[in-house]
Parts: structure tokens; sequence; C-alpha cells
């Protein structure tokens, strides 16, 4: 068979076009995944592509991401995009478990988080953002602020003290920072699944993880050990996991089991909630007015009454919209069925972009706009529901959403009641997607002891 030169070379067009393509997304992976995004996720709602050797296909529709992540969540599972970075950390906690495993923690853990909880955690939350707002004014002095920096400390301390009510034994900032050490180095075992790079091979910054989170799981074994044996009931996530059982087989979590998920508290819900309350910040800072705005909404509240709290609450939502904590998440097609018109095969990876769902002109005007408005009763209903996800969807969606929103709310009224906040720099930092959305420089902010003289009369 003859080849014209003009198929070959059109299929050496291809193939160069392939190659770039692949290139574009293994440098993106390691150095910024949200640049590797193909740009028809902006505006399609399923696209298909390769990784390499497996099929991937984005989806951006919420309808569709609701048959997916709903109607078939039966058919998926997390597979090695999950297990892989997470799994030497989090063992086999909520966020990594799968099947029957999944489920039974699932059942048994939920009761945990449900809205009527979160009150027993206001106190904690309170109190650590008192602390948040004293470390703030006392740094002022010293020039502007690395508000991530303190956002993560906050969260720290609150996911501590709410999971053990005191934390002794915790060096918070080494512990943050061997997490944040072990996270930065996730993108390399991301890079090795796509390119199924064996799991024996030695990867970048893999033996320092490791033992930060061998350090943490000690730690924390042998406070679950403690507790178990004084046998004594305190009011913090400990001891509900110790108590809780689950409803179908009165099975209770053992040590290991409850140490695996304590972990996965503080890796799911630390560093998602710091990065949202940091980039929020952010943009209050560059809203003047409408930073007035929520700090009139927290001088008028009590502390800690979230409800009372409802500008606030929208801020934190069209902060989590511009920049969505956990901007994409991953499936393996387990088993296969269409989607859209597409059928789709055993081990595709279906991957659910969140930060262009955010910002699809379908459904968001100006969509880089902030514009906390957008979260009003009226416009929420005049959406489809799945066009905001920044918790995920379907069965295995964040269970600590309610927590994190309840959290966020406390700590920026609690904040900007007592603070004034200005941005240094003119432009907002890019971000960066990890497993999280990172800034690629840290967020400076110059912080202002509030004063009544300075917000001036209230014009309503
Ligand atoms: C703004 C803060 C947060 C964001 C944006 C966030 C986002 C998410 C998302 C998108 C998922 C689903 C991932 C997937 O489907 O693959 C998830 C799962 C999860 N999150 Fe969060 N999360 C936040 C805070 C928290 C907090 C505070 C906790 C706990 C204290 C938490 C615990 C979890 C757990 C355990 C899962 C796994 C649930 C399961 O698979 O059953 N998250 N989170």
């Amino acid at each position: 068979m003859t080849i014209s030169p003009r198929r070959a070379l059109s299929g050496l067009r291809r193939a160069a076009g392939h190659a770039v393509d692949l290139g574009r997304v293994l440098v993106a992976t390691v150095n910024n995944p949200l640049d590797g995004l193909p740009p028809e996720i902006f505006t399609q709602d399923l696209v298909q592509r390769r990784l390499v050797h497996r099929p991937a296909v984005y989806l951006t529709g919420p309808s569709l991401v609701q048959e997916a992540l709903v109607a078939h969540a039966g058919d998926l599972d997390k597979g090695e995009t999950v297990r892989r970075p997470l799994g030497p950390a989090l063992g086999d906690g909520l966020l990594t478990a799968e099947g029957d495993d999944w489920r039974w923690q699932r059942r048994t853990i939920a009761p945990v988080f449900r809205a009527a909880t979160l009150p027993r955690f206001t106190p904690a939350m309170l109190a650590a953002a008192e602390r948040a707002a004293d470390r703030l004014l006392l740094s002022a002095a010293q020039g502007p602020v690395d508000i991530g920096a303190e956002t993560m400390h906050v969260t720290f301390d609150i996911i501590v003290d709410t999971m053990l009510s005191g934390g002794e034994g915790f060096d918070v900032r080494a512990t943050a920072a061997g997490i944040e050490r072990y996270l930065h180095h996730t993108r390399w075992a991301i890079l090795a699944n796509i390119l199924s790079i064996p799991a024996w091979v030695p990867l970048p910054g893999q033996r320092a993880g490791r033992e930060v989170a061998g350090a943490l799981r000690r730690q924390l074994g042998a406070r679950v050990a403690l507790r178990r044996s004084e046998g004594e009931r305190r009011d913090d996530l400990l001891t509900l996991l110790l108590e809780a059982t689950d409803p179908e087989t009165g099975r209770a979590l053992d040590d290991a089991e409850i140490v695996d998920n304590l972990l996965t508290f503080v890796a799911a819900g630390h560093e998602t909630t710091a990065l949202s309350l940091a980039w929020t910040l952010d943009l209050l800072a560059r809203h003047p007015d409408i930073l007035r705005q929520v700090q009139r909404e927290a001088d008028a509240a009590t502390p800690g009454d979230v409800a009372a709290l409802p500008l606030t609450l929208r801020v934190v939502q069209e902060g989590l919209r511009l920049y969505p904590a956990a901007p994409m998440f991953a499936r393996r097609v387990a088993n296969p069925f269409r989607l859209g018109g597409v059928a789709l095969k055993r081990d595709t990876v279906l991957l659910v972009p969140v930060f262009a769902i955010h910002r699809r002109t379908a459904w968001w005007d100006a969509p880089h706009v902030f514009d906390p408005d957008r979260f009003l009763p009226n416009a929420v209903a005049a959406r489809p529901r799945l066009s905001f996800m920044p918790f995920g969807a379907g069965p295995r969606a964040c269970i600590g959403a309610a927590f994190a929103l309840h959290e966020a709310a406390i700590v920026l009224s609690t904040l900007l009641r007592r603070l004034d906040i200005q941005s240094v720099d003119p432009l907002p930092p890019r971000p960066r997607m990890a497993i999280t959305l990172r800034p690629t420089r840290p967020i400076r902010l110059r912080v202002i002891p509030r004063t009544t003289r300075q917000l001036g009369p209230d014009p309503a």
C-alpha cells in the first residue's frame, strides 16, 4: 500500500499534535495543571481526550455531572487517581476507601457531621478565630502579612480543637508544614499515575512525605488509645467517632479506622478551608464596599450565630465559586455505561473540573467578577443545581461541607469585626491547581486594627 505524501504529512502533523498535547499536559501536571486543561471545557458539556493510553472525559454539563456522579455512582470508583497520591498518608479513611468498606464508614460517620452537631463546635471555632485576630494584629505592625499562612494556622487549630478538644501535643506549625510538604509532592504521584509508572518506582519527596504521615499517625494513635482507655466523654469529634456505630450492623470503628479518619479530616478539611478563607479575604480586600457590609453584619450578630450572617455566607460561596479549593476531582469507570451519547469504556478517567464549571458563561454572567449576590435565593433557583459544586456531588460528596461553611463564616466574621484589610499587590495571584487550588505566590494583605471611627456612619 502506498501512502500519499499529503496523508503522510497530515498523519505526522496529527502525531506531532498529540505529542505536543501530551507534553503540554505532562509539563502542566508538574507546574500548574490549570494550564493543561483543554480550553473547550469552558464551553462544552463533555470533552473527550486521551491521558497517555487511557481515554479521559471532562464533564462540565450539570445534568451530565449529575447523571454520572449520582445515577451511575455504582459504576464508578476512585481508582489509583486518588489512592496513589493520598493512600500512603490517609490509609483507608473515608476519602480513600472504596466499595463496602467506604459505604459502612460513610453510614457510621455521617451523623457526626450533620447540621445539628455543628453548634457543639462553635466555641472552639470562635476561640481559634479570636486568637488568629490577636496574632494578625500583633504581626500587622511589621508590615503586610501572608494571610494564607494565618488561615492555615487558624483552620489547623480548629480541626485539632474540634477533633481532640485541646489538641495537646500537636506542634501546629510543624505539622501544618509537614502536611504542606506531603501535598506538594503529590503532583509526582499524580503524574506517575498518568504515565502508569509502577508503584515501586521511588518518586521525589515520597520518603519524606511518608515520614510526616507516619509521625502524625503515631501521635494520633496514642491519643485515640488513651481516650478509649480513659473512657472519658468530651464534646469533640473523637468522642463522636468512638461512640459511632453502623446503623445497619451495629459495628463500631476500631482504633486504626479512627486514626485514618482523623488524618483524613485534617487533610481534607484544614487546607481546603484555609485556602478558601485566604482567597475570600483577598477578594474582600479588593472590594472595600462589600467588605464594609460584611463588617456591619458581623457587628450586628451575636458571635457564633451563623444564621445571622447571610451576606457572609454568600461571600464565602462566591469565594468558593471563583477559587474552589478542590478544583477538579476524578473517577474511574469500573463498569462501562453511556453518557451524553458517548460509550464510556472500563478504565476511562472521568474528570470533573469544578474550576471550569464555576466559570462557564452558560450560567454565570461575567464569570470572573466577584459578586456575592449571585447567591441570593432567586438567583440560585434560576441556575442548574450543579452549576455550583465546590463540595462535589452524589454519595461521595464532601461530608464536611456544612462544617466548612459554618467554620468559614465564623472565622471571617470574627476577624473582620476586629480588623480592616487592604490588598498590597495590584493583581491577585494566579491560582495553581495541585490537589487543592493554591495561590502561585503568597497573598499579602495589610491588616489595620478596626475602629468605629474608620467605619463611618451606616448608610442604612
Ligand atoms: C471549603 C472546604 C472544603 C472543600 C472545598 C471540600 C471539597 C470536597 C470535595 C469536592 C469532595 C469530593 C471529592 C470527590 O468526589 O472525589 C470532598 C470530600 C470529602 N471531604 Fe471535603 N471539602 C472541604 C472541607 C472539608 C472538611 C472541613 C472536612 C472534614 C472535617 C472534609 C472532609 C471530607 C471527606 C471525609 C471527604 C470524602 C467523603 C467520601 O468520600 O465519603 N472536607 N470534599
